[in-house]
């Protein structure tokens, strides 16, 4: 368990390098591991009209639905702090609880240092699918 999550966040470690950001200069990287074992990376991407800016979260899950895949177990994020650790926006974790209430949040400062937090943790009493039935 724990080698593999920390292969997922050297794999976030590296996505942060291909980060786009002039005008936070704030790095995200975010890896996302399927059921299936395959990993989708994405990296925060900004925009001059800095609403339009997609999260590294969103990058790595819209990628991986976009080839299909969206059998998350869990997702690996770190930022440029290394005195916190970097949490998914509201509308990240919202993006998550739609493909499973059981995916597992991983929040790194380093590769060896991290916390693991369920999806439902981080956004008690979502609003889901499950509402529109
Ligand atoms: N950001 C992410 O990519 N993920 C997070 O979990 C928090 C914030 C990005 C958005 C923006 O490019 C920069 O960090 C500063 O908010």
């Amino acid at each position: 368990m724990n080698e593999k999550y920390e292969e997922l966040i050297k794999r976030a470690f590296d996505a942060k390098s291909k980060a786009y950001v002039p005008y936070s200069n704030f790095h995200v990287g975010a890896a996302l591991l399927l059921r299936n074992g395959k990993i989708y990376t994405g990296c925060n991407i900004e925009c001059a009209t800095y609403g339009a800016t997609n999260c590294a979260e969103r990058t790595a899950i819209f990628k991986a639905v976009s080839e299909g895949e969206k059998d998350i177990e869990a997702i690996a994020v770190i930022g440029d702090s290394t005195s916190n650790y970097t949490a998914p926006c509201g509308i990240c974790r919202q993006v998550i609880m739609e493909f499973g209430k059981d995916i597992k949040v991983i929040l790194a400062k380093s590769i060896k240092e991290y916390k693991i937090f369920n999806i439902e943790e981080l956004l008690p009493f979502a609003f889901t699918k499950s509402d529109l039935d």
